[in-house]
């Protein structure tokens, strides 16, 4: 077993070279099912769920070149010939974003059978959404043995149409943008959800031929075409993991320069650490954050972008547990999103929650200890806590963080923290 080991209290200082975005990278990957011809996609991170994924696409057929290491891959990828049109169980289980092969599947090859990614540890996660929009565009879906069945049956082919998604969710707009871009006519999402992530996806899957407009808005418009070509296209930055770096040098009162990235997609967290009294400035090579001194407290309440990310709340949370006053911080997407809470108070934190909201009293020094999580972005808020704490804390279960964090240990030491992996 492998764990994290952090002495805290050091002021971080140096660069951070920022990896390509998971969330960007991993339904790309599903794109590669709508063509028979090669998909080269570079600045990919070497992470786990990368892994997950490569082996759930080697499963149904495709073959992918290039090997995964630290600082950006590029792999290429063939889905010229698909032999199997299943995701089973064993591999949908670990990551939730399998289900992105649904749509790409079904609408190429008119049929697929994906595990159901069941409850995860954040909150219940159905894929409701998903299934709803694939069945307005003539799908036929059943579920059985733990599986959805889905087959287009009348007119072999998914039809466009109008989807009103009752709920903004990023994994259905990702899946049915890509269904539909095979289908026959026009389809009209609405409601959809406007991330990065699905720019990135809208502007690969145009690169291939795909006709699409409204990408990066609540309305995407989709014609459909007969196919779709090969494509070279570099994954976008992840914008999680610089909110991640920007807060560690927020937590640590230092300064950090996050290069090769783009900032401009975390205005909602840029805004929230100036409020806390950061010093930030945009750069053509990225962003420099300079942590407060004597920083203030601020509320925080997530919301589908370009609200403040559920995936930096509980970052964000741990940064005010050290600061002066009380803030308030709301999670509205997920109904289980604050496990963190138990192991700050652990390490000296003042948090009570009440249902959806947290109120975080700053304490004057959090203190080491050992410590867990139960998923990715709970695990880093540990880390981030241990930063900043007295003495010595110990992260166990960092298979979460490898799941997506590239090089989280190497990156943190670069700027001077004490922390280190230790195998047991
Ligand atoms: C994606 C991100 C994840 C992030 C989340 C919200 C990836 C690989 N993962 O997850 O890191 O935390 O967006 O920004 O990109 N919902 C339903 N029915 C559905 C689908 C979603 O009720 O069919 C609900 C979810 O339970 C949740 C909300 O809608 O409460 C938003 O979820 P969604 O945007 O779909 O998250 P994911 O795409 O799974």
């Amino acid at each position: 077993m492998e764990y994290i080991v952090i002495r805290g209290g050091k002021s971080l200082s140096g660069k951070i070279p920022i990896s390509g975005a998971k969330n960007a990278a991993l339904p790309l990957m599903a794109a590669t099912l709508l063509t028979k011809q090669e998909m080269v996609l570079q600045n990919v991170p070497a992470l786990d769920d990368i892994v997950s994924m490569e082996n759930l696409l080697r499963g149904l057929g495709t073959e992918i070149s290039g090997k995964l290491r630290i600082g950006g891959s590029t792999l290429k990828l063939i889905s010229d010939d698909i032999t199997d049109t299943e995701a089973p169980y064993e591999l949908v289980r670990k990551m939730r974003a399998s289900v992105l092969v649904l749509g790409p599947l079904l609408a190429r090859f008119g049929n697929a059978r994906v595990s159901l990614p069941g409850g995860c540890a954040i909150g219940n996660r159905p894929v409701d959404i998903h299934l709803s929009g694939l069945e307005q565009m003539g799908a036929t879906i059943e579920l059985k043995d733990g599986y959805i069945d889905a087959k287009v049956l009348r007119h072999k082919k998914l039809q466009g149409t109008h989807i009103a998604f009752p709920t903004v969710s990023v994994g259905a707009t990702e899946n049915l943008m890509m269904a539909a871009t095979l289908a026959e006519g026009e389809t009209e999402l609405t409601n959809a959800a406007r991330e990065p992530e699905i720019i990135d996806l809208a502007n690969c899957l145009i690169s291939m031929g795909a006709k699409i407009k409204g990408h990066g808005t609540d309305t995407i418009n989709i014609e459909g075409v007969e196919k779709l070509n090969g494509v070279d296209h570099r994954v976008v930055s992840d914008r999680i993991e610089i909110g991640t770096y920007a807060i560690a040098a927020c937590i640590t009162g230092g300064s950090i320069d996050l290069t090769g990235c783009d900032g401009s997609f975390l205005k909602s967290l840029i805004d929230a650490l100036r409020g806390s009294g950061a010093l930030i400035d945009q750069y053509d090579w990225g962003l420099r954050v300079k942590g407060p001194t004597r920083p203030k407290a601020i509320d925080i309440m997530t919301d589908p972008y370009p609200g403040f990310p559920t995936d930096l709340q509980a970052q964000m949370m741990a940064y005010m547990t050290g600061v002066n006053g009380a803030s308030m911080i709301t999670e509205t997407i997920f109904e289980n999103r604050f496990m963190h809470v138990p192991e700050l108070n652990r390490m000296g934190a003042d948090i009570n929650v009440h249902n959806s909201t947290a109120l975080v009293r700053g304490v004057s020094k959090l203190k080491g200890a050992p410590v867990m999580a139960t998923d990715l972005r709970a695990s880093v808020s540990l880390v981030l806590a241990g930063l900043a704490a007295e003495g010595e804390t110990i992260v166990s279960r960092i298979y979460h963080l490898d799941r997506g964090y590239e090089n989280l240990v190497g990156k943190l030491n670069e700027c001077g923290a004490d922390i280190k992996r230790v195998r047991s």
